[in-house]
């Protein structure tokens, strides 16, 4: 078997070659939210299914495609769609994108995702920056003999989610006159959604957010040392915590219904993360 570095590096040595573009920042688009990568100018699309060992999303909502271009001046390379463990992915195959980024030269990641909200001050629609995680998955992409190529055998988490980022997170919603909120996401596996009885455990455990994706992909990045930004869209209340059940179409709607603004948080955070991967 090839191993994940030599087919990451094909990958992105493939990726590379469609495009004069060298971006340092890439964009993990979530449920909903693909939509952004749509507005990159002089962008050049890749279709998952002609990058080399890259994995394609099963998922309602998730297009398949990576595209480079960029976001105002700032180049990006932003993923259309992702995959998850409860689609049936190992956890090398849904942190596979994140290493092809970091051969490709990506030097800090933002990644979006829907969640289901835990705090009862949020509300649905609210965007949540993650300032921790707790990981719930079962799964952790570093089992196995380590990559030494990738990064350390015991990666250190203290600081998973760059403090400077969650900062600039915290101007720039302000600036834009978004309620701002930062919180503890917890990744389960799924697919199917948490019982009430999960959300409370969840809620006493100190989580704020719970969602089904994110974790293993933070992790491989800061393997690689790549800095990460994370932020939640709360699409719906978490289970039990409004007497309603809990829908995909809800959480598509709700990504709908908040992408401009979401897109706009995008938009200014880019350039300050660009600042500091290039200085
Ligand atoms: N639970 C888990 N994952 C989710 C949720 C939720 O309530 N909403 C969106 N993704």
């Amino acid at each position: 078997m090839t191993d994940q570095f030599t087919l990451a590096d094909s990958a992105a040595q493939l990726i590379l070659k469609r495009t004069t573009l060298r971006p340092q920042i890439a964009l993990v688009l979530g449920s909903g939210l693909g939509g952004f990568a749509d507005s990159l100018t002089d962008a050049t699309r890749v279709p998952y299914i002609e990058i080399p060992a890259f994995p394609r999303s099963t998922a309602i909502g998730h297009a398949g495609q990576m595209v480079l271009g960029h976001a105002g001046s700032v180049p990006v390379a932003a993923m259309q769609g992702r995959v998850h463990l409860y689609e049936g992915y190992s956890p090398q195959e849904v942190t596979f994108p994140i290493r092809v980024f970091g051969r490709m030269g990506i030097r800090a990641v933002i990644l979006t995702n829907a969640a289901g909200g835990i705090d009862r001050s949020y509300s649905q629609g609210a965007l949540v920056v993650i300032r921790d995680h707790i990981n719930l998955q079962g799964a952790n992409p570093l089992v196995g003999p380590n990559n030494d190529r990738f990064g350390v055998r015991f990666p250190d988490m203290t600081h998973a989610y760059a403090k400077e980022y969650r900062q600039i997170a915290r101007e720039e919603t302000a600036k834009l006159g978004i309620p701002q909120h930062e919180g503890v996401y917890a990744g389960l596996l799924g697919p199917s959604y948490e019982t009430p009885a999960e959300i409370e455990y969840l809620r006493s455990i100190g989580a704020d957010l719970v969602g089904m994706s994110t974790v293993a992909e933070v992790i491989a990045a800061r393997h690689m040392g790549i800095k990460v930004l994370a932020i939640s869209c709360v699409t719906n209340m978490a289970a039990g915590i409004l007497d309603q059940p809990l829908s995909h179409a809800e959480v598509m709607e709700t990504g709908e219904r908040v992408k401009t603004t979401f897109e706009a948080l995008l938009r200014a955070v880019l350039p300050r993360i660009s600042a500091d991967v290039s200085g």
